[in-house]
């Protein structure tokens, strides 16, 4: 079976994060231009001059979604979609300020530094002891900032967050999971019960077609290699604890109030697109 794994062809766009993103590697490698039609509606033209043609990506996630500067080869941490307050009552401003310009901020800068450290390793500046430091900051940062990214983009607030889903994903929830109500019961039981920290996870596995729900503790300790994450919530206590301390269950339910389905299903339907399930 070939890699699950990015890679990512053309030098200049590369980086340690890039690779990490897992996909079936038949598909086409990840690129700029091609993303446009399957972005999560950030303004790209930033990073629209330095684009190249490439086949599309089966990953909703474009390098400006995540806030890749080429020209600079770091991440800048990309603005929320949305106002602070967008999500209220379910979500409050004060968590989303401290959540997105506080937390997400660290692992964007906690990212951009192991990157920095690995390849002064490689160029021999740093010794290759430190290869297993600064890869589990990698994976700790990179996994943190990518799943960020996908939770801000696949939430909403009023008129267009929460209900029930409609167009593929609908249907494909009702054909995996039976019904909307038993893969929301499932969903919100997987979230309200990952332990300590972490998120839960709609996905989809490509090598079968299906979604799947699963559970990540912390950032980087998924359950299963190769999946497309579609749908995510964090369940880490920055998320929450301000407004719901340790009713997780409470703030699991919240979210659903805010789920832009829209956006999942866009989404979703890129990614069957790219690897031919549906
Ligand atoms: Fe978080």
């Amino acid at each position: 079976m070939t890699s699950p794994i990015i890679t990512v062809s053309d030098p200049v766009h590369s980086s340690e994060l890039l690779t990490l993103i897992p996909r079936r590697g038949a598909i086409a490698s990840l690129g700029l231009a091609a993303m446009a039609g399957v972005g999560m509606g950030f303004d790209q033209s930033a990073f629209a001059q330095n684009s190249s043609p490439v086949k599309p990506s089966p990953t909703p996630i474009s390098p400006a979604d995540m806030g890749w500067d080429p020209a600079a080869k770091q991440y800048v941490l990309p603005p929320l979609p949305y106002k602070y307050d967008a999500l209220e009552p379910h979500i409050d401003k004060q968590t989303m300020e401290l959540h997105h310009d506080r937390h997400h901020d660290g692992y964007v800068k906690g990212l951009n530094k192991a990157m920095a450290m690995l390849a002064e390793i490689r160029s021999g500046k740093r010794d290759a002891s430190e290869v297993k430091h600064w890869s589990r900051e990698l994976a700790f940062h990179g996994s943190g900032h990518l799943l960020h990214v996908l939770f801000w983009n696949n939430m909403a607030g009023a008129p267009d967050g929460g209900g029930q889903p409609s167009g593929e994903i609908a249907k494909k929830i009702d054909t995996d999971f039976g019904s909307f109500k038993a893969f929301s019961d499932h969903f919100q039981a997987a979230a309200t019960n990952v332990e300590s920290n972490g998120w839960g996870i709609l996905a989809l596995e490509p090598v079968s077609g299906q979604l799947m729900v699963m559970q990540a503790e912390k950032h980087q300790n998924l359950t299963t290699w190769g999946v497309a994450p579609l749908l995510v919530i964090d369940v880490w206590e920055h998320a929450y604890y301000l407004k719901y301390q340790n009713k997780r269950k409470d703030y699991v339910a919240a979210f659903m109030n805010v789920i832009n389905w829209k956006a999942v299903d866009r989404h979703f339907t890129a990614i069957v697109a790219a690897t031919k399930h549906g």
